[in-house]
């Protein structure tokens, strides 16, 4: 049985993501920093986009607008039509590095944001239990994070998040410490659980493999201060199988977006 027909079906519908002519400036004075310029970006209900661009162009600063962990300086950003003012459990956030606590067991991690929200004992062991399936950890219940491989750690982080049935997931390089094999595994896996369970994903990399093999559409940021510097749409079939990674299709857009990530001599991916 899918999560989808055991978990409330919040995440149906929802998860529209709009930003205006958004700016984000960083300190003051002399350390003044402005990391994005007039962002415009509309992602529908639904829809897997990626941000492409190189080191420090404000990747992890439009992650961080969206979650509501910093404010925009000018401009409007919206989710669902609402002002984003603070965090909120129809976002979650998936970083690089885990946030799993080390002394709780993988069950006890995925419960915890259902804890937090005064979820029942038995409601929130039945929802952590159905979304370990989903990622192929159930058997890894009991297990501390310490005991688990890098892949099995980032999975539990993201059945953490995905416990909470957010109709936005942001994902801020998530797979970029994994090794190339489990790295391909963690993107299917992700297309799987994107597919069943109706979510908006906005998934940030400097990857350009990555970015063309999950998402709708790939939008590139220019060097700091970030712009919206282009937009890639990705019309391949899905599902995505990896037989697509040496199709032309996939090499023909991986060559569009390099060549707009390289023509900018600043940009160090
Ligand atoms: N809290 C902060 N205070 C000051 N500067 C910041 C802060 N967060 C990010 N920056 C700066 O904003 C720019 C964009 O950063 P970031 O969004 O982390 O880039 P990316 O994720 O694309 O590498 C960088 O120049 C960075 O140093
Ligand atoms: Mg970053």
């Amino acid at each position: 049985m899918s999560a989808a027909q055991v978990l409330p079906a919040t995440t149906s519908v929802g998860g529209a993501i709009y930003l205006r002519n958004v700016d984000i400036h960083f300190g003051d004075g002399n350390t003044a920093v402005q990391a994005l310029r007039g962002i415009e970006l509309n992602v529908a209900p639904g829809e897997l986009v990626s941000v492409l661009g190189p080191s420090g162009c404000g990747k992890s600063t439009i992650i961080g607008a969206v979650a509501g962990f910093t404010r925009v300086s000018s401009g409007s950003l919206l989710v669902d039509g609402q002002e984003v003012r603070a965090p909120g459990p129809d976002r979650g956030v998936v970083f690089q590095q885990h946030t799993l606590f080390p002394w709780k067991t993988v069950l006890e991690n995925v419960e915890f944001g259902l804890k937090m929200r005064r979820v029942g004992r038995a409601e929130r062991r039945r929802a952590a239990t159905e979304i370990l399936e989903h990622v192929g950890l159930a058997e890894f219940r009991a297990h501390y994070p310490h005991q688990l491989s890098g892949g099995m750690q980032q999975r539990v982080n993201l059945a953490r998040v995905l416990v909470n049935r957010p109709r936005v997931m942001l994902m801020d390089e998530p797979f970029c410490s994994l090794d190339a094999q489990t790295r391909l595994q963690m993107q299917r896996m992700l297309l799987e659980l994107w597919h069943e369970l109706h979510m908006t994903i906005v998934f940030v990399t400097h990857d350009v493999d990555e970015a063309v093999f999950l998402s709708d559409r790939v939008i590139v940021l220019s060097p700091r201060p970030g712009r919206v510097k282009a937009e890639l749409a990705i019309e391949l079939p899905r599902p995505r199988r990896v037989e697509l990674l040496t199709s032309q299709g996939f090499m023909s857009l991986k060559r569009q977006a390099l060549e707009l990530l390289l023509e900018d001599p600043a940009a160090v991916i």
